[in-house]
């Protein structure tokens, strides 16, 4: 990008113009009808939605241009200098007013829309509270009686009383057609505002309704009511860009389709949903939210589920969840995927833990058990009886007291959780560092990104991202390694395609090419486990054809010299026959990087799950260092996090060697600080992460190491471990094991004490998306029966202990714990206050003082480092721990899929989302299919050296020769029976995605 000349040429124009009699002042561009919502002059609209192309269809929003024949949309109209727009003369009014009747008469007798006053009506930001673009409200009632409810003229406006709501319909004519209030959502709305009674000649010639559409779990078809805005069309291709509705056939035929008018269930619909939010009618509507209802409350939250952290709006009715709406939120600008949208359910699952429950007198711990579960029956009363509180407590706290009285400090340990607040993280590393007297406490960033960490804390000082996804849309090439973000991180992948849509290039790097691959430049599907390879070949051609940028390396880089010897002889055609990718292809993309004014690498556990974890990251810092792509807009380096919290868990301290904000233990200086800061003496010595606490567990009894008593909050290491065999074992030979949880996970089956928790929309608290963005949830829901807040659980389990700790306030004094979590952390978010959150809701760290708004991009001028330069690391070629042979001859890669997130606890007990998967498959492409013997849908084997499972077997052509791909969500068929527990030697991550497999009918 070209800088600006001087600071006039990044300001748009002013253009005076006169709006109703008054001058105004707009910007070159601005829209009539955008300047009218901003300055609080309502113009109906209905084709028009913030967020989407302006397409100028609907007609509603026409208002008279002086001197101009026609009139004219507003919604894509640009004001002009000296321009005369009325938009409420008589002919515009006449006009606006026109369309609505026509459209409202074609409409169904009865509407789909419900009625929740909350959002359906796109008021100017000026006007709406808690609207778009404000961050005020974390709540709002919009049930019968509240003032939103009664939608027109209900939110404090100036507006004339809605006819229907005076009971004027049936005064104004026989045969006038009334309608409910709201129930063709925007266009009732309108049409009340501007006081439309639809004729009863029009309405007799209302068009032949077309038959409801219910193919879809989750989404309801009522074309009956559709006005054909086409808004739907635009959330589906231009924004969220998966290319499924379309406008079909001509004139009266003309109708929104799936594909090519497929039933929506059986057509390739993602259920992003957004179709459904960009809806103004209901026409396509949530099946949970059909009819002309209201909601109680519309709370605001973050989604539960990927590192996005996408914003969003519970709609709740009689303390259940019925709907979710994308909020405005800076990682997401309202979108949200499947999981986000449709899996909240789970909430009210009948599976929710509702009691605290104590593992009966006698009956063992069977790790074979878990293979036979049974996950729609879930009976654990022959295995557990319930109890008190009190009694669960002391038992709970009573029986790692002891151990740790008995056994030392080291003999107890502490998983946290990537999916519970920033504030429930941090009680508990505090808990397990004072209360149990070690530091073995660590959680699922060990299994997904503790190589990046690990490389990055190393390579650049910090281990989080350099810049945030949606920079991608300043990026002139985007590399996207190891990761299937249309999966995984849907929304963060819509960025990444809105940025193709723009003309940006995207390479693929990944031995599956997955969906993303249709939207690629360049597609390298290297061989699995070749990654060091590859990236190798790409810096050597950066270096030998003279596109490193020196000047950088000079001024921030250390040991390019010994960078440079380490590939000198990786040239692309000596890596070629490694990596498979041709060496031609391999020099275009070096090219492509090092040329590109902005280029940006985003990378997921592809590239993390190896024993050569670190080594591959140490490669991408090598390569984003060479060609100066770092600490400018659209250049980076961006680890895309797994778990909604797992950037925020780590970052306060859920991790073995580290103290809140990633001070090591062992450092002098940090210890000290720690040990004043809880007025407590703390250990020196790094505790164990989680695959060498489960070791620990199994070691002999002699051993004054061995893990004896272990606390589980919010994770399931019986299914997330490798080697489950082991990894279960190591669980059930535990003297004593408490797990904290919403259900009974595979890990609570083997506890001692099972404490019931709470979900996340019963909670109030902060989690930290892939962006480093700080975002505060508000509790939308009452924990049902028994069940207790994350936060008190962990704060009685302290006093259990002997801790006295002294928080209060609403909420089992959340913003107290954020506080003192913001003075351990104060080098990253000094700025952002407790009430900071509750007006922003969101704020970027590092963050320094409450004015700053919080950095976006960091290492602009320095490196985290000691020495501020970024430190390259030389690697060698490492091979996968296990290479296939004539018994085990295929490749098993696991990951996760789009309806399932990490272990299924939650998202398979989503009604939606297992309605769409709910069996476990496994999948390889036709070629090995057919060399197989096998055909898809049919039962298959799959086997490791460590175990077995049985699954249906699925045809993925981007899967490669000799290759498996499944998920490891799946209790019944769990893929974590058969991967490779071998470590990465500094990050400590387990080799998750290559192990040797055998498949078999
Ligand atoms: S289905 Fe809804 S969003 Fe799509 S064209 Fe019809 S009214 Fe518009
Ligand atoms: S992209 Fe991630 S954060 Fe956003 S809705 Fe989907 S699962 Fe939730
Ligand atoms: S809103 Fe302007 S034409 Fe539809």
């Amino acid at each position: 990008m070209n800088a600006p000349l001087n600071a006039q040429h990044l300001q748009p124009a002013t253009v005076e113009f006169e709006l109703n009699g008054q001058a105004v002042q707009a910007s070159a561009g601005d829209t009539i009808l955008a300047v009218a919502k901003r300055l609080g002059v309502e113009i109906p609209h209905l084709c028009f939605s913030e967020g989407l192309r302006p397409d100028g269809n609907c007609r509603a929003c026409v208002v008279e241009i002086a001197g101009e024949r026609t009139l004219a949309p507003s919604c894509c109209r640009a004001v002009a200098p000296g321009m005369k727009v009325q938009s409420g003369s008589e002919r515009a009014l006449k006009s606006q007013k026109m369309v609505l009747e026509m459209l409202l008469s074609d409409m169904p007798d009865a509407g789909y829309k419900w009625n929740d006053g909350g959002g359906a009506l796109p008021l100017s930001p000026a006007l709406s509270p808690g609207g778009r673009g404000s961050h005020a409200g974390s709540s709002s009632a919009h049930g019968p009686g509240s003032a939103l409810s009664h939608a027109p003229g209900g939110r404090g406006l100036d507006l004339p009383p809605s006819p229907l709501e005076e009971g004027k319909a049936e005064g104004s004519g026989a045969g006038a057609w009334k309608q409910a209030p709201g129930q063709h959502g925007e266009l009732s709305l309108w049409a009340d505002r501007l006081q439309v009674i639809v004729r009863p000649e029009l309405k007799a010639l209302r068009r032949e309704q077309p038959k409801a559409d219910i193919s879809h779990p989750a989404m309801a078809v009522n074309l009956d009511a559709c006005i054909q805005c086409t808004r739907c069309v635009r959330a589906c291709r231009e924004e969220q860009v998966n290319d499924v509705i379309g406008y079909a056939r001509r004139g009266a035929h003309s109708e929104i389709v799936f594909d090519l008018a497929d039933p929506m269930g059986a057509s390739t619909c993602v259920a992003c949903g957004e179709c459904v939010q960009a809806c103004p009618t209901g026409a396509l509507s949530p099946k949970t939210q059909i009819g002309s209802q209201a909601v109680d409350k519309s709370v605001d939250s973050v989604c539960p589920f990927c590192g996005v952290g996408c914003q969003l709006s519970y709609k709740v009715k009689d303390n259940k969840i019925v709907s979710v709406e994308g909020r405005d939120g800076p990682a997401n600008q309202g979108r949200l995927c499947v999981k986000g949208r449709f899996g909240f359910d789970y909430a009210h699952s009948p599976q929710r833990l509702t009691k605290p429950l104590i593992r009966r007198e006698g009956v063992p711990k069977d790790p074979e058990l878990l293979k036979h579960l049974d996950r729609h029956s879930m009976d654990w009363s022959q295995t557990f009886r319930e109890a008190s509180w009190e009694e669960a407590l002391a038992l709970a706290a009573g029986g790692l007291r002891h151990l740790r009285d008995a056994h030392g400090p080291k003999s107890l340990a502490g998983f946290g959780s990537a999916k519970g607040s920033n504030e429930e993280a941090y009680l508990f590393q505090k808990l397990v560092r004072t209360g149990f007297g070690s530091n073995n406490v660590d959680h699922c960033t060990r299994l997904c990104h503790a190589s990046s960490v690990a490389a990055l804390l190393e390579g650049v000082g910090s281990g989080a991202v350099s810049n945030q996804v949606s920079d991608v849309a300043h990026s002139d090439l985007i590399l996207v390694i190891g990761s299937n973000p249309t999966a995984n991180h849907p929304v963060a992948a819509t960025w990444m395609k809105n940025a193709v849509q723009a003309g940006k290039r995207l390479v693929l790097a990944d031995p599956r090419i997955t969906d993303l691959g249709r939207h690629a430049w360049r597609t390298l599907q290297f061989k699995a486990d070749t990654d060091v390879a590859m990236l190798k070949a790409l810096i050597h051609t950066v270096i030998e054809e003279g596109l490193t940028d020196l000047d950088f390396i000079a001024r921030r880089a250390s040991n390019f010299e010994a960078l440079r010897e380490s590939v000198k002889d990786c040239s692309p055609e000596a890596m070629e026959a490694i990596c498979g990718i041709p060496a031609q292809t391999l020099r275009e993309v070096a090219r492509a990087f090092a040329t590109a004014k902005a280029a940006m690498v985003l990378w997921g556990m592809g590239v993390s799950q190896h024993v050569h974890g670190t080594d591959n990251v140490r490669c991408l810092i090598a390569l984003v260092t060479v060609t100066g792509q770092i600490g400018k807009p659209g250049s980076g380096l961006h680890p895309l996090r797994g778990q909604n919290n797992v950037q925020g868990a780590s970052d306060a301290g859920l991790i073995p060697m580290m103290f809140p904000n990633y001070q090591r233990v062992d450092n002098e200086a940090a210890h000290a600080w720690f040990e004043d800061f809880w007025g407590q003496p703390l250990d020196p010595a790094p505790g164990y992460t989680v695959t060498e606490t489960l070791d620990q567990a199994l070691a002999d009894d002699a051993d004054p190491h061995k893990v004896r008593g272990l606390y589980v909050m919010g994770e399931n290491p019986a299914m997330s471990d490798p080697d489950l065999h082991h990894a279960r074992h190591a669980l059930a030979s535990l003297e004593h094991l408490v797990v904290q949880d919403i259900f009974m996970t595979e890990t609570a089956w083997l506890a001692d004490v099972v404490l019931p928790a709470s979900a996340w929309p019963e909670k109030m608290g902060t989690v930290t998306n892939t962006d480093r963005m700080v975002q505060l949830g508000h509790q939308a829901l009452e924990s049902p029966g028994e069940a207790r807040a994350d936060l008190w659980i962990v704060q009685q389990m302290a006093a259990g202990m002997g801790l006295d700790w002294p928080y209060v306030g609403e909420h089992h004094g959340v913003a107290q714990v954020y506080e003192e979590m913001r003075q351990a952390m104060h080098t990253s978010i000094a700025g952002i206050s407790w009430q900071r959150l509750e007006r922003e809701s969101s704020v970027t760290y590092p963050c320094l003082s409450e004015d700053d708004p919080g950095q976006s991009i960091v290492f602009t001028e320095r490196f985290d480092t000691a020495d501020g330069r970024v430190q390259l690391k030389t690697v060698e070629l490492v091979s996968a721990d296990e290479q296939p042979d004539l018994e085990y001859p295929l490749v098993l890669i696991t990951g996760r899929q789009l309806e399932h997130w990490h272990t299924g606890s939650m998202t398979r007990r989503a009604s939606v989302l297992d309605a769409i998967e709910s069996v476990a498959t496994c999948s390889v492409n036709g070629r090995e299919m057919l060399r197989l013997g096998l055909e898809p849908g049919q039962t298959v084997r799959l086997a490791s050296r460590r175990g077995e499972l049985h699954c249906l077997l699925r045809l993925d052509e981007g899967t490669p020769d000799g290759t498996v791909f499944m998920s490891f969500a799946y209790v019944e068929a769990a893929a974590n029976l058969l991967t490779n527990s071998a470590l990465d030697p500094v990050g400590k991550i387990p080799e998750f995605k290559y192990c040797a497999v055998r498949l078999s009918a």
